[in-house]
Order: structure tokens, then C-alpha cells, then sequence
């Protein structure tokens, strides 16, 4: 079940990527790390291309596909190898979609009302995003008390220095957000850097939750 595995890894790395020979180096630097996972930002013209390398040549990641807005972009993502799909906000059609063809989807909420769109689509695991900005965990915290099936996947604004509270809270299955695969450090070929920020958020979910994977 994929969730259990978002669990076990506890952050997913968002990964917006320029250029695809940047795709191989990456996934290299996570799974060596334990941290076999990565969504990819559908929203640059390397991505699709990306995902399809980190698929095949890191069959035992968990690559997916986020910034999906559309469901041919879903198509696309999934045709180049994505174990699921992601999006900022809540899109019907695009739920709808996934669940008919067996997609894992996990869209963006924010409000109480994109929530209970949400369960009533059938779905317990979404977004919330973005999370520092909408509230953080204060917010998933209140509205947990309504949602007392719903569990969430904070994205936006997420850092080394808060990732930590929110992987206590146990309504959450995992963190997002792009502070381990910053963009600026992967077009510098800055990858020792990159490096210790991937160990450093490994060891913040083994602290936390007792795992982290280690392949
Ligand atoms: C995004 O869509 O870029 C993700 O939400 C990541 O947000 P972050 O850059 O604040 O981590």
C-alpha cells in the first residue's frame, strides 16, 4: 500500500528539475540516503523525461508526479513511470480519473469545504497545502478534530527546522516540500550539499518515527 510506504519514508522530496541528465544523480543521492522517494514538479519541460530515467534506472524508488492539473498530464506522468500523482489543489475531474484507472492521487486542500470534497470522493489521504502559509500545523490540527478519518501530507514551506513537529503529529503520513532538492544547489552541482540535507531529513524521521528506510 502506498501510503504505509509514504509512512515508513516520512518526506517526500518535490523535485522541480531543468534539465534531465540531473534526474540519474538525484535519485542516486536519495536512495543511497534511505530516502527512496521523489514527486516530481510536472511544471518544467525536463519532468516527464526525468521521470521516466528515475523510474528505470531506480526501480525501487517510489517516483511520482506532482504539479498534475490536468488529466492528460496524468496520463503522461504515469506513461513515463510515476507511482502516483499529486496536484496543488483539489480538481474533480482529475480525482475522478485517477480512481477509475487505479491512479494513487493525493490532491492540495486547504479549506474545511476541499476536505470534505475530498472523503466525499472517497479519498483519506490529501494535501495540505501550502502548508506554512494556509496555517501549518496548527490549522491540520484543528481540522483534524472535524475530519477524524482524513490524514494529511503538508507541502509548502516545510524546512529542516519545522519538519520535525509536524511528523509527530500523527495525522500526518508524511512531509513534502523541496528544501532537500533545492534547485539553485542542483544546477551549481552542488551535491555534497545536497548530500547532507538529504541525510540530515533521514535522520529528523528516524528520530521521530523510529524508521526511515535503508535500502
Ligand atoms: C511546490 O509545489 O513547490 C511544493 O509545494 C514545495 O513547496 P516548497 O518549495 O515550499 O517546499
Amino acid at each position: 500500500m502506498i501510503f504505509e510506504k509514504f509512512s515508513r519514508i516520512g518526506i517526500i522530496p518535490v523535485v522541480v528539475l531543468d534539465d534531465p541528465k540531473d534526474a540519474a544523480p538525484i535519485a542516486e543521492v536519495l536512495s543511497k540516503n534511505g530516502l527512496p522517494c521523489a514527486e516530481i514538479a510536472f511544471r518544467t519541460p525536463a519532468a516527464e523525461e526525468a521521470t521516466r530515467i528515475m523510474s528505470r534506472e531506480f526501480p525501487d524508488m517510489l517516483i511520482g508526479a506532482g504539479t498534475i492539473l490536468t488529466t492528460d498530464q496524468a496520463d503522461i506522468a504515469m506513461n513515463a513511470g510515476a507511482k502516483f500523482i499529486a496536484s496543488p489543489g483539489l480538481n474533480p475531474k482529475i480525482v475522478q480519473y485517477s480512481i477509475d484507472n487505479s491512479i494513487p492521487v493525493i490532491p492540495g486542500t486547504q479549506t474545511p469545504s476541499e476536505m470534505e470534497q475530498a472523503l466525499e470522493l472517497g479519498l483519506k489521504v490529501v494535501k495540505f497545502f501550502p502548508a506554512e502559509q494556509a496555517g501549518g500545523l496548527k490549522m491540520i490540527k484543528a481540522v483534524s478534530k472535524a475530519f477524524t478519518d482524513l490524514k494529511f501530507m503538508p507541502t509548502g514551506g516545510l524546512n529542516a527546522s519545522n519538519v520535525k513537529d509536524y511528523l509527530m503529529y500523527n495525522r500526518i503520513i508524511a512531509c513534502c516540500g523541496s528544501w532537500l532538492i533545492k534547485r539553485s544547489l542542483v544546477a551549481a552541482g552542488e551535491w555534497a550539499k545536497i548530500n547532507a540535507l538529504v541525510k540530515d531529513a533521514v535522520a529528523i524521521v528516524k528520530t521521530v518515527r523510529g524508521t526511515g528506510e535503508k535500502r
